[in-house]
Order: C-alpha cells, then sequence, then structure tokens
C-alpha cells in the first residue's frame, strides 16, 4: 500500500533522513521508536507531504511521486496525495471556538463540501467510536487531555483516509489518560486501518504491531516483528534504547536514584 525508497530530507546542510525505505502493508500496524532527533517525525511529515523530501520517491495506493532537486511538485498532485493520509499529532490543535462535533465536521463541510446534515451524521458517528458519544456539543477545554486526543482521532478519520499517522499520540497525556487512547488505536487496527505509530510506548508496540521500525540519525536501523527489533536485536544501540524504556528499567532508575 506504501513505499517508500531512497528518501533523503535535508533541513539546511543537516542531514535528516538518509536513504530512508520501508514498506507498509494495507490492514497492518507500523510503529516506528527511536531516539530523541532521530528523525521519526520528519519521515511521517514526509509521508504526508508536510514536508517535502529531498531525494526518493513514495508510492501510496498506486500514486507514485518522485523527488529531486531539479524536480518540484506542482500543488495538486500534493493535496492529492496528502488527502490520502490522516495525521494526530502529540497535542490536538483542536479549534477551542468549536464543539467536538463541530471540530469533526469541519473538514468534511470544507475541503470535501459535503451538506451539513450528512457530515453531521457522519462526524457523530466517528465520536461514538472512538468513545464520545455522549459528549459530542463540549468543547475542547470541557474536555480532559484524553478525550480531546480522541476527538483529533475522530478529526482525522472524518476524511476517510486510507491510513492514518500518528506522531506520539499519548505523550503529552497524564499517565491515566494514555491507556483510553492506545485503547482507540487499538480498536481501529482490529477494523482494519493501516496505522503508522510514532510512540514510545513499547509495551503497546510489543501488543498491536505487525510491524517495529527502529530509526537512528535518520536511517532506519532495523525493521521487522516486535519480537525480532525489541527482544532479539543484535544492535546494542536498540537494546539499550529498549531497556531504558521499558517498565522495569524504569523502576530500576527510580530505585536507583532514591539511593
Ligand atoms: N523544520 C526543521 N528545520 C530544521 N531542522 C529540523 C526541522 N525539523 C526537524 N529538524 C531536525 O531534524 C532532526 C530530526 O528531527 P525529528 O523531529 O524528525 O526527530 P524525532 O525522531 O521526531 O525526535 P523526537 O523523538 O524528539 O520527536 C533533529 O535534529 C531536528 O532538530
Ligand atoms: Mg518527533
Amino acid at each position: 500500500m506504501l513505499t517508500v525508497s531512497g528518501l533523503y530530507k535535508r533541513f539546511g546542510s543537516v542531514e535528516v533522513l538518509r536513504n530512508v525505505g520501508l514498506d507498509i502493508r494495507k490492514g497492518t500496524t507500523t510503529i516506528i521508536i527511536g531516539p530523541s532527533g532521530s528523525g521519526k517525525s520528519t519521515l511521517l511529515n514526509c509521508i504526508n507531504l508536510l514536508e517535502l523530501p529531498n531525494e526518493g520517491s513514495i508510492t501510496l495506493n498506486g500514486m507514485s511521486m518522485t523527488f529531486s532537486a531539479d524536480k518540484k511538485s506542482g500543488p495538486r498532485a500534493v493535496q492529492s496525495f496528502r488527502r490520502q493520509t490522516g495525521m494526530v499529532f502529540q497535542g490536538n490543535h483542536l479549534f477551542p471556538h468549536l464543539t467536538a462535533l463541530e471540530n469533526v465536521m469541519l473538514g468534511p463541510v470544507v475541503v470535501k463540501r459535503l451538506n451539513k446534515p450528512d457530515a453531521k451524521r457522519h462526524a457523530a458517528a466517528l465520536l461514538d467510536k472512538v468513545g464520545l458519544g455522549e459528549l459530542t456539543e463540549r468543547y475542547p477545554h470541557q474536555l480532559s487531555g484524553g478525550q480531546q486526543q480522541r476527538v483529533g482521532i475522530a478529526r482525522a478519520m472524518s476524511m476517510e483516509p486510507t491510513m492514518l499517522l500518528f506522531d506520539e499520540p499519548t505523550s503529552a497525556l497524564d499517565p491515566e489518560l494514555v491507556l483510553e487512547v492506545l485503547e482507540v488505536m487499538k480498536a481501529l487496527t482490529r477494523d482494519g486501518m493501516t496505522l503508522v505509530i510514532v510512540t514510545h510506548e513499547l509495551d503497546f508496540a510489543s501488543r498491536v504491531a505487525d510491524q517495529v521500525i527502529f530509526m537512528d540519525e535518520g536511517r532506519i536501523v532495523e525493521s521487522g516483528s516486535p519480537g525480532e527489533v525489541m527482544v532479539r536485536t543484535r544492535h546494542e544501540r536498540i537494546q539499550a534504547f529498549v531497556r531504558r524504556l521499558s517498565p522495569h528499567a524504569r523502576m530500576d532508575n527510580t530505585e536507583s536514584s532514591l539511593k
């Protein structure tokens, strides 16, 4: 469904993505992990064309785009490509003056020119799906962080993308709110949605991922099943990363820092 190959992204003289290639099959969940600054967000942004790659190619649902220094992609092509993916960010960027329902209706009404009654029905069904069927009339400030994030997921789905991209969707949440957002993502995987998720929730990753990708310094160091990448890897960088993030390691760190 998605093939990325030979992707390079530079910001000035800094090379942030270096020859990145990956394959994602329809209906699967891919989790991207890696240290801060390794290029995870940039990769998602390139798949969504929020950032234009300098080199390489991306094929999504049979539609191909090739990037190079002397070739500029037309805004039309970028738009129709971008519409196939929905993006959920760390902090939801909901409109504060619109209700949950209106936030989810906005894209279909404004961009797709869907009539309001249909958009409303569709938005209500999506909010129901993320467990907010009772709270559709609330404004963002009347919702918890986890609930706001779930509105964000419903909003991303409102444009009917073929793939959803999540950039650390739970890292701005209090620990007790993380689970409800993870549950919604898990339900989406059961529905057969194609998901690409950047997260530090390794436990979640090991339970839902079909594919785990470890990035470091702009490269994909390893990709494979959760067991292959997170348990049986021979890369020391990955072993150290996983140790640092696993709950036991965190507990040990806390204990030793208390001593
Ligand atoms: N718009 C930009 N302009 C210049 N440099 C950028 C830009 N966006 C990202 N970078 C740089 O690219 C590198 C990769 O950043 P990116 O945000 O993709 O990392 P990340 O893996 O998502 O990190 P984190 O886990 O902290 O979110 C970093 O060194 C960052 O400073
Ligand atoms: Mg990031």
